[in-house]
């Protein structure tokens, strides 16, 4: 007798980050449990990982304990990019073709953002992959192509003394991508005067024109922005929370 092959696709989520932010350790533990010492990546690796059995995703919350494809519905993949500045276009790879891409997250060094360089490397990737998102949006409205993909920032390496707490972070990467967007609209403006008249393709990073930056105005893309803190080593590692994120998309 013929019986239908059920096809399980297993939801992808894609971490991105500056280098050292701590994605790799984040995947390690995600697959194992624990985290083993990492090195600098060089290249995307995709693991599949299993939901602990404290987090419920949100396609089974509704099954039987005993029902069979409640175990499958555990299962998720999670996709490293290299973070160092020349090797960053496999996460814009990535992030423009992969079709199982149900999130996104971004994860950032909460100490390294206390400085001045720090913030405005994290704010300035940032500001790259949500406007890629946009564009990626933007064209699956022509192309039937997948619809919104919400952004997690994982504030990682709370456990250090000197990092800021998430919602701190949050505001800080606000400001940033406020700075960051005026002076590429200028930059934008400058080369448009030169010449003549030529359809330049929007890069403005949000609606609500000019003046103050909110993760909020990205709603409009059907891009969801969550801030929440990590910790990826040691005995006070602290993944639920991010956990939790992923099994709400699944
Ligand atoms: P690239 O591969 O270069 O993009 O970096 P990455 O984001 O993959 O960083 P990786 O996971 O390799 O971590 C960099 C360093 O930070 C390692 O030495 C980790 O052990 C350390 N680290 C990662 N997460 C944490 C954390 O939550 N707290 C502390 N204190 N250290 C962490
Ligand atoms: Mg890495």
């Amino acid at each position: 007798m013929y019986r239908a092959k059920a096809v399980t696709v297993v939801p992808s989520f894609l971490l991105v980050g500056p280098s050292g932010a701590g994605k790799t350790t984040l995947l390690t533990r995600s697959e194992h449990g624990t985290a083993a010492s990492t090195h600098t990546s060089q290249s995307p690796q995709a693991v599949t990982c299993r939901l602990p059995s404290s987090v419920t995703a949100r396609s089974s919350q509704y099954r039987a304990a005993d029902d069979p494809s409640k175990e499958k519905g555990r299962q998720f993949e999670l996709i490293d990019t290299p973070g160092h500045g020349k090797l960053r276009h496999h996460a814009f790879t990535a992030l423009e073709s992969e079709k199982r891409l149900r999130g996104l997250i971004f994860v950032l060094d909460s100490a390294a953002v206390a400085s001045p360089a720090g913030l405005t490397e994290a704010a300035m990737y940032l500001h790259d992959v949500l406007l890629a998102l946009q564009k990626r949006h933007t064209a699956s409205k022509t192309s039937k192509g997948p619809a919104s993909i919400p952004v997690l920032i994982a504030a990682n390496k709370l456990d250090i003394f000197t990092g800021l707490p998430a919602q701190v972070i949050k505001k800080k990467l606000q400001q940033e991508i406020t700075n960051i967007r005026t002076t590429r609209a200028k930059g934008l403006l400058d080369s448009a005067t030169g010449s003549e008249g030529e359809d330049e393709e929007r890069e403005w990073l949000g609606e609500g024109g000019e003046g103050v930056f909110k993760f909020k105005q990205l709603e409009e893309s059907e891009i969801e922005v969550t801030v929440l803190g990590s910790i990826a080593i040691g005995d006070q590692a602290q993944t639920d929370e991010m956990l939790q994120w992923v099994a709400q998309q699944m």
